[in-house]
């Protein structure tokens, strides 16, 4: 599966429900919503009254990726503000089974997001429990950064615990991604992309979308 979730991050958000139109003309299958705590990573983007705005205007499943400390705490919010994919951090959960648990009881997709440096094989235990995994190819908390070269090894290994233990499993790639990088992920077993910078600051969203799924 070749899939593109743009990330909302890099957009303009002055004129989000512009940009939020431009996407529900491309040919993405998500969109990708960063919400940041300024604690789990030093940054702080925007909670759930932006993202239900997002909802309204989008014609597309909006990919919610939390980057906030103990998330359990905020899984009805986000459903409620529009989130139809969860994705929480490993490194941000002390109970990650009831997380993951709670995240579908709600009626939502749900996904574990591993940091650069954090190894694919703790999911030994964990991955059967997920509609998909996340793997940061940059550590998270900014966009325009530059792109991790060891995830194509990570790529691998998860494709091939997926493989065994959660053959449906979605793979995602995050941070860094451009029209150079996207065919090596997808060789690699990646099914989604996210890309901010590399749609945003381009000269023509739209077309690079299209050229990122070829
Ligand atoms: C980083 C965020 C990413 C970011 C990607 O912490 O999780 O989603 O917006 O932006 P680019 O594609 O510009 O690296
Ligand atoms: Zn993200």
């Amino acid at each position: 599966m070749r899939m593109v979730s743009p990330s909302l991050l890099s957009a303009d958000f002055g004129n989000l429900q512009r940009d939020i139109e431009m996407l529900n003309g491309s040919e993405c299958d998500w969109l990708h919503v960063d919400v940041m705590d300024g604690i789990f990573v030093p940054n702080i983007s925007f909670g759930q009254p932006v993202v239900r705005h997002i909802k309204k205007h989008s014609q597309k499943p909006l990919d919610v990726h939390l980057m906030i400390m103990d998330p359990g705490r905020y899984v009805q919010d986000f459903r409620d503000a529009g989130a139809d994919i969860l994705t929480v951090h490993y490194e941000a959960c002390t109970h990650l089974d009831r997380v993951l648990h709670a995240i579908k009881d709600a009626g939502m997709k749900a996904g574990v997001v591993l940091n650069p440096a954090t190894s694919v094989c703790l999911l030994e235990d964990s991955v059967q429990l997920c509609d998909l995994v996340l793997l940061m190819s940059v550590n998270p908390g900014f966009g325009g950064q530059k792109f991790i070269e060891n995830t194509y090894s990570k790529v691998r290994q998860l494709r091939e615990l997926c493989n065994r233990k959660a053959p449906l499993c979605l793979i995602e790639v995050d941070g860094g991604v451009n029209l150079q990088n996207a065919p090596l992920l997808y060789e690699a077993g990646a099914d989604v992309l996210v890309a901010g910078n590399a749609v945003f600051k381009s000269d023509d969203p739209v077309a690079t979308i299209h050229q990122m799924k070829l």
